[in-house]
């Protein structure tokens, strides 16, 4: 039932607040007057120690999955120092599903594979998930749907209640699966004195965010005007880097997929070894910028740009238009601020409102784009 949404995409993308609300319901825990805020996983928490304990946690997923675990990988490889590691943290790497696959790459016992996917019966993480279980890695979920078969054949696992996604692009599931692996990190890391204030904020800016998410929803019409500036181009470019790297690869991806227009995210780091070819003043390009660690080397992207005349359209935190805008014309898209770690939960909503409005604008299907399917159940 669409209610009074004219798209499932449109109403997904409405229901964030409420859908990353009832992901963590019952899994973040105030704290008392003396005991610490912490998290609480009842799918994990016989197997904590266990991933805790190897020796390094490898994701697996397609898709907007994959993108999702990508933006969870920064803050995982920081949070999950505990004291099998020497508190340094796990090491964590990424694996499409199909690529590790085709190349049969190496998974070990010692291994914990996560395997990201809002159906549940996505066929290559499914075979991947055979793949190792044979290897005899710890196999840990983190599904959308209760009985699904990734969900049934993991060892252990995190439903992310995230409610039925029926748009065949991925938006809600998204937010939620980041929200579920903060609270992964937050739940192997172990709290130490020096980690108490970061993990607090997090937990804090967990509480907060689905008001923040209904901040940036009301960038609807903004985005909705740009959508009808950029409705005939060829090709849009999303720039990103560090924790939203992956918010450039999903933004990219919402972008194809449904308002057919060719786009592509790129590493901001990579910029000059290749993708700077294509800036000239006609190409669209979309910046994130938004506060955080890397933000002097985006504003410097930004100058670069510039200085090619590129085309910019930036997604910074509120009040720093004046500090990414300089020395060229741009239009600025301001966001609320979190945390950094959660700033891609923020961050991709104004990128899945610009898809959304980009393909009712240029007239093609939201919620069932040509050629693809809500789930991939062949290889
Ligand atoms: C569970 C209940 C929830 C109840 C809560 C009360 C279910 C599905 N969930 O939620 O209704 O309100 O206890 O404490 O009954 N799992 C996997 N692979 C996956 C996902 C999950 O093996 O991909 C396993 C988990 O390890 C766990 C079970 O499925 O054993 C349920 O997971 P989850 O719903 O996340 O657990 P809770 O949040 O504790
Ligand atoms: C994009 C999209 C796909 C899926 C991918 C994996 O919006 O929906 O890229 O993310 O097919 O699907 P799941 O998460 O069901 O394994």
């Amino acid at each position: 039932n669409k209610g009074s949404y004219e798209h499932y995409m449109q109403k997904e993308i409405y229901e964030q607040p409420e859908s990353l609300t009832t992901t963590m319901r019952g899994r973040l825990i105030r704290g008392g007057s003396c005991k610490a805020k912490s998290v609480l996983l009842g799918g994990l928490k016989d197997h904590l120690k266990t991933i805790r304990r190897s020796r390094r946690i490898v994701f697996i997923g397609c898709g907007t999955s994959y993108n999702a675990a990508l933006a969870s990988r920064p803050f995982l490889e920081e949070l999950s120092g505990n004291i099998f590691q020497l508190l340094t943290g796990l090491p964590v790497t990424m694996e499409i599903a199909s690529d590790l696959l085709d190349r049969r790459g190496p998974i070990y016992r010692e291994d914990t594979a996560v395997f990201v996917s809002q159906s549940g019966e996505t066929a290559d993480t499914l075979r991947a998930l055979e793949y190792a279980l044979e290897n005899r890695a710890l196999c840990v979920g983190i599904t959308n749907t209760v009985g699904s078969a990734i969900a049934r054949n993991t060892h252990c696992g995190v439903h992310i209640n995230a409610g039925c996604e029926i748009g065949v692009a991925s938006t809600k599931a998204y937010t939620s699966q980041i929200v579920v692996m903060a609270m992964l990190a937050l739940a192997i890391g172990d709290d130490t004195i020096s980690s108490r204030t970061r993990r607090d904020a997090i937990i804090d800016g967990l509480y907060d965010l689905p008001n923040k998410v209904r901040e940036v929803l009301k960038l609807d019409q903004e985005m909705k005007d740009l959508a009808k500036l950029l409705i005939a181009e060829q090709s849009l470019l999303v720039f990103g880097r560090g924790y939203n790297y992956a918010t450039a690869l999903e933004g990219a991806l919402k972008v194809k997929e449904v308002s057919l227009m060719h786009s592509e995210g790129i590493l901001a780091g990579e910029m000059k070894h290749g993708p700077l070819a294509l800036v000239d003043e006609n190409l669209p390009i979309v910046v994130i910028a938004t506060h955080d660690v890397c933000f002097s080397k985006q504003q410097s992207v930004i100058q670069q740009l510039h200085a090619r005349k590129g085309r910019l359209i930036v997604i910074c935190s509120q009040g720093d238009s004046a500090l990414v805008c300089t020395g060229g014309s741009c239009r600025v898209v301001e966001v609320p601020q979190v945390e950094d770690c959660l700033q891609p939960v923020i961050n991709i909503i104004p990128l899945q409102l610009l898809a959304y409005h980009l393909t009712v604008l240029r007239g093609h299907n939201v919620d069932q784009p040509r050629n693809l399917a809500k789930s991939v159940t062949t290889e």
